[in-house]
């Protein structure tokens, strides 16, 4: 102002009007800020009050948006997808009525075996129906003698939750009859098991042998869903289901060399299986034709899995006799090789 007061002593007039244009603006923007500051003076809290509001309006715009996308997805129930599947184990579709023991019988699927790989079989045959198909004499079983063993043996491969199938396992798989299925190497030696046990007089019944990753895993799941359906947490439900069913890419079935078997008078597969005259005779002749008893009562802390009396693995003559008569398991003696 001093500046331009003395400097424009020497100015021509339109000089003076622009300049005191300038000072004009000047001087009403300070008015402008006075009055502004005499505003906020009267209302001290207004920015304060102003930033809260804001807020208000967002947190409620997002609380309406969260509500409604909640409400979309529990009516529209997720797609299962392939990589869903995959992601099963955390993402276990539980099924709005609950799959229960009584709503198979009413379908027709539950036939009193308590067992959940055992249930639902489509195909489960008797030892009679088996053999029907059989000439005795053209079974070609291999020597009884003993032969070398070694840990790279087929019939060793050991499988569970610490070792899962190798990605590059291959097999062939032979037919026993119908759907019954398993690796066409341990078909002559079952045969003859069954011949054997019919001429003691016991009945033997044959399911669940080999399965697909498809079924492990739909067993796996529903025994999940019925745990969690009695009110268990997923991850609960989750280790119970493990030491029953394996989980899927660890089971001895998805290789073909595990066998479920039972009696026609007994058909629950449960420990009071390893008590009827069928389960003491597989226990005492199973290693005549190369199988064991792979999860032994006492043993759960190694095999990790519950004792299974119906649940027999071929391993060959000379290591099932060794197992089965020093009480060892698969992974002890494989351990040992
Ligand atoms: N039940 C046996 C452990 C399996 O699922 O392989
Ligand atoms: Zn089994």
């Amino acid at each position: 102002m001093i500046y331009l007061e003395q400097s424009g002593q020497g100015l021509c007039t339109v000089e003076r009007i622009y300049i005191g244009k300038i000072m004009m603006n000047g001087f009403r923007k300070e008015k402008r800020n006075v009055k502004a500051k005499q505003e906020m003076q009267k209302y001290p809290r207004f920015r304060e009050i102003l930033i809260l509001c804001f807020s208000v309006l967002l947190f409620g715009f997002y609380i309406g948006t969260a509500y409604a996308s909640e409400k979309e997805g529990a009516a529209a129930p997720k797609e299962e997808t392939a990589a869903s599947t995959e992601e099963r184990t955390t993402d276990i579709p539980v099924p709005e009525e609950a799959e229960t023991e009584d709503t198979l019988e009413a379908e027709g699927e539950w036939e009193g075996i308590t067992n959940p790989e055992a249930e639902d079989d489509i195909d489960n045959y008797s030892a009679d129906e088996i053999l029907a198909d059989y000439d005795p004499e053209s079974l070609e079983l291999p020597s009884g003698a003993s032969v070398e063993v070694s840990a790279d043996d087929w019939n060793l491969l050991l499988v569970n939750n610490r070792h899962p199938i190798p990605e590059d396992y291959e097999f062939t798989l032979g037919t026993i009859r119908g759907s019954l299925q398993c690796d066409e190497r341990i078909i002559p030696e079952f045969l003859s098991m069954l011949q054997e046990a019919k001429k003691d007089g016991i009945t033997l019944e044959v399911c669940s042998p080999y399965r697909t990753l498809e079924r492990q895993e739909y067993l796996f799941d529903r025994k999940i869903r019925r745990y969690m359906n009695q009110g268990m947490s997923y991850m609960d439900a989750y280790k119970l289901s493990a030491r029953v069913v394996n989980v899927p890419g660890t089971s001895e079935h998805q290789i073909g060399l595990a066998l479920d078997i039972y009696t026609n008078s007994y058909k629950t597969l449960d420990e009071g299986f390893g008590e009827t005259p069928a389960g003491i005779w597989l226990r005492d002749n199973c290693a005549e034709y190369g199988f064991i008893l792979r999860y032994p009562k006492g043993k759960e802390y190694i095999t990790g899995i519950e004792y299974e009396p119906w649940h027999f693995r071929y391993v060959g003559r000379t290591a099932a006799k060794e197992i089965m008569e020093q009480g060892l398991t698969l992974e002890e003696y494989v351990e040992n090789l």
